[in-house]
């Protein structure tokens, strides 16, 4: 290891006391100090939310699950329709269907695990999250390495070797660093430092309390790393939604629980694919069908463009979660967008 990185866990740790964020599920420095202990509720929770999502986005949706499921035990308890409903905008919702299964293993279990073995062991929780709670709500002395991190590290050791190895150098890099105390700070600190100095364009280097010990920083041109592989293109696939409107209410359907949106509520439609059919040979009625609009949104794995149709219908209700116009909520974005638009 470069030699001068023995001084980084302190150097963060100081800077961490002046300027660590305050968020709505941490136990911050001061508090911290004072002997108060994270609950790990509150750790795993907004771990879970944000895996893929932004800190304001998911802070919104922290606080309303806590509201409505303030301990593990509450949430186990829930109903799946009313945490996959609340989970609505939030994405991957594979994910909510693995905050549930874990939540009713961690309420059977009495308490949440300590360990990152164990922690592993629980579904919904990956190498990042094991190491992210059994550090910050537990103080085990284990790393939390995710994108931001590894920008970190790709930075301060000027990485310029093939991306997958160089992370492999981060990771070891980062758990041989965890500090015996305050490893959870440590964790803490790595994601703030990556969040508000160095970000992903134009990192703050003249506030950075890492500057010194910086490789890419002396280089002086730290944007250029990390060094990744170009990103292949998303390819672009289309579908059809339809709005069909009956005695005030519109067809909603339960989608199956394997698959895209998983377990969501959502418009009947077409299947989406490359030459999927934006028109309305799927549509679920014979009726007077208006195009009224395309939305777009993007996945993980695809861009999707989305005909929607309206109709009213004329004839047979077919069967389907016929819901009052006034009580649509719950969609995942792409069929939020796509009911907006039928109701503008
Ligand atoms: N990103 C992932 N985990 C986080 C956390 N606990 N606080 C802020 N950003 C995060």
């Amino acid at each position: 290891m470069h030699k001068d990185l023995n001084t980084l866990p302190e150097l963060l740790l100081d800077w961490y006391d002046r300027a660590a964020r305050d968020l709505p599920w941490r136990t911050g420095p001061k508090a911290r100090a004072e002997g108060q202990r994270p609950d790990p509720y509150r750790v795993w929770l907004s771990e879970i939310m944000l895996q893929q999502t932004t800190v304001p986005h998911a802070a919104r949706y922290f606080a309303e699950f806590t509201r409505r499921w303030p301990t593990v035990e509450a949430l186990a308890e829930a109903e799946d329709a009313d945490v996959m409903a609340a989970w609505a905008g939030l994405g991957y919702y594979a994910r909510a269907r693995n905050l549930l299964k874990c939540a009713r293993e961690v309420a059977a279990l009495g308490a949440f695990p300590e360990t990152e073995a164990d922690l592993l062991k629980l579904p919904g929780i990956g190498p990042y999250t094991a190491g992210a709670i059994a550090a910050i709500a537990f103080d085990q002395r284990a790393a939390a390495v995710d994108g931001n991190v590894d920008r970190v590290f790709a930075r301060l050791l000027a990485l310029k070797g093939e991306w997958k190895a160089e992370k492999k150098v981060v990771a070891e890099t980062v758990r041989e660093l965890v500090p015996n105390m305050r490893s959870g700070e440590f964790a803490e600190a790595l994601m703030d430092l990556g969040a508000t100095i160095c970000t992903p364009k134009s990192p703050n280097c003249l506030i950075c309390p890492l500057s010194e010990l910086c490789m890419a920083r002396a280089e002086g041109d730290p944007d250029r790393y990390p060094v990744k592989p170009a990103k292949l293109k998303k390819p672009t696939r289309r579908g059809a939604a339809f709005v069909l409107i009956d005695g005030g209410e519109v067809l909603l359907e339960r989608r199956p629980n394997k698959g895209l949106l998983g377990g969501m509520v959502g418009l009947p439609g077409s299947v989406w694919a490359e030459d999927g059919d934006a028109g309305v040979a799927k549509a679920p009625a014979e009726a007077d069908w208006r195009e009224i609009g395309e939305v777009r949104h993007v996945f993980t794995h695809f861009s999707l463009e989305l005909t929607v149709w309206r109709a009213d219908l004329n004839g047979e209700r077919p069967d389907g979660l016929w819901t009052p116009l006034g009580e649509v909520s719950g969609l995942p974005s792409v069929f939020g967008k796509a009911w907006a638009l039928a109701r503008s």
